[in-house]
């Protein structure tokens, strides 16, 4: 095998089909299911995007009211998930929670399922349990975040959508507001969010989730792991990472001279970059113009200086363009979301993308199970080890020895 024959990170193999999104680096566009991107994130909840990229199709009025409604018939968490969050330390990172949050849930709902051979479930059971995951993680993610705060956790509420309601669970009351909840252009801005976060086909963590569900494992099992690869920060974590390096600059004036240190030092600069998209991420323009309308509404003109000045300086050197990170890190600080609580966020929406490529993947298995090439030490043998056949390490050495 020649290093030609070894596509180290898998760049460039084509691993599987997927209907479930197209991403085409040369024109800068993702698709879902067909749709672009951004013409959904424009024009439709949340929980309509989770249907299309679940069944294919985006709902009519019946099916979405029948999705909407069993959403928010599982928003609530079980006791023992609650309790399985507060036994979990307060400085652990947030994701090392929603990661076991997710396994209890998994452990309640496959009960009694037996034997490891039952574990993949039907496809309608799949769908049901990507509908409660989807359901119970933004509560999972708001009690977190509440409990860091030192704050009760507060219920859901049947009376709003998945967006409004993930915001109220969050930060309850809004004062500001005559209607109590979050601001519509807090909670436009966040359904966008979530709608560009929701899928990105073959990715670090759905190919985890991918090879995990190909072992005939469960879907609980496979949203686990896929946690386990979002928290990376060349990953998900990059758009937590962000708001870290906007903190250690401070403002504007201070981006060349921190940027000159940063490249000296051979930092990489997070939310910047992209396996895929080499000139541009097709989800920035969207999701940038939610943080435009965020930084209005907040009156916030010293993000927007920050966030402009990084990037026209850091382009300008390395011709390296944002990614989503970039954008949204910004914009969930501005909606009053801790920092450590922004990869969370992704989980809730990203769970969308693994749960229908898990189901896809169910639906035409093949174990995955790539090669390697061997690269360590030559055969050995452990000194005072006799084989069957009387034969020792140290006679075996001296055959070698003699050719
Ligand atoms: N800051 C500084 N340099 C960067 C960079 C960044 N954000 N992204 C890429 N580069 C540079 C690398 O240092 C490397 O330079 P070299 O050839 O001189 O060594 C070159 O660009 C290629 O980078 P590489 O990491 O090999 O490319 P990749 O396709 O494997 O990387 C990422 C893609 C996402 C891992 C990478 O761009 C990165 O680490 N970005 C920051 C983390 C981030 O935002 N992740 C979220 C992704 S959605």
């Amino acid at each position: 095998m020649t290093d030609t024959d070894i596509h180290k990170g898998l760049a460039g193999v084509v691993a599987d089909v997927t209907a479930v999104s197209k991403v085409n680096p040369e024109t800068n566009s993702l698709l879902y299911r067909g749709y672009p991107v951004h013409e959904l994130a424009a024009t439709q909840p949340v929980e309509a995007v989770a249907y299309l990229l679940w069944n294919g199709d985006l709902p009519d009025a019946d099916q979405l009211a029948q999705l909407r409604a069993t959403e928010r018939a599982h928003r609530a968490l079980p006791d023992d998930v609650k309790a399985v969050i507060d036994m979990t330390p307060l400085d652990a990172h947030p994701m090392d929670e929603v990661r076991s949050a997710v396994s209890v849930l998994g452990a309640r709902d496959l009960a009694g399922t037996g034997s490891v051979l039952d574990a993949a479930g039907t496809p309608e059971q799949n769908l049901a349990r990507s509908i409660r995951l989807f359901a119970a993680l933004p509560a999972i993610v708001a009690y977190g975040q509440r409990r860091r705060r030192g704050l009760d956790p507060i219920d859901p509420r049947e009376d709003l959508d998945y967006a409004a309601n993930f915001l109220w669970m969050t930060f309850g009351q809004d004062p500001s507001t005559e209607s109590g909840i979050a601001d519509p252009v807090v909670v436009d801005a966040f359904n966008r969010s979530m709608i560009l976060y929701a899928e990105h086909s073959f990715n670090a963590s759905t190919f985890t989730a991918r090879v995990i569900t190909s072992t005939l494992s469960d879907l609980y099992s496979a949203v686990v792991g896929a946690i386990g690869a979002l928290k990376g920060p060349l990953h998900g974590g990059a758009n937590e990472a962000v708001l870290h390096i906007f903190d250690e600059i401070g403002d504007a004036d201070n981006v060349v001279p921190w940027l000159e240190d940063a490249l000296a030092h051979k930092r990489k600069i997070m939310g910047f970059g992209h396996r895929v998209y080499k000139r541009g991420d097709s989800r920035v323009p969207t999701m940038k113009a939610a943080l435009d309308t965020l930084v209005a509404h907040y009156d916030r003109p010293d993000v927007e200086a920050l966030y402009a000045t990084l990037e026209r300086e850091f382009v300008e050197r390395k011709g390296i363009y944002p990614n989503l990170d970039y954008p949204s890190g910004p914009a969930y600080n501005l909606m009053g979301f801790d920092t450590l609580t922004f990869t969370p966020l992704f989980v809730a929406a990203r769970v969308v993308g693994w749960t229908a490529h898990i189901m896809e993947q169910t639906a035409s298995n093949a174990l995955i199970r790539p090669l390697s090439a061997y690269n360590g030490p030559d055969e050995r043998h452990v000194d005072g080890f006799v084989d069957d056949a009387g034969t020792s390490a140290i006679s075996l050495r001296a055959a070698e020895a003699e050719g």
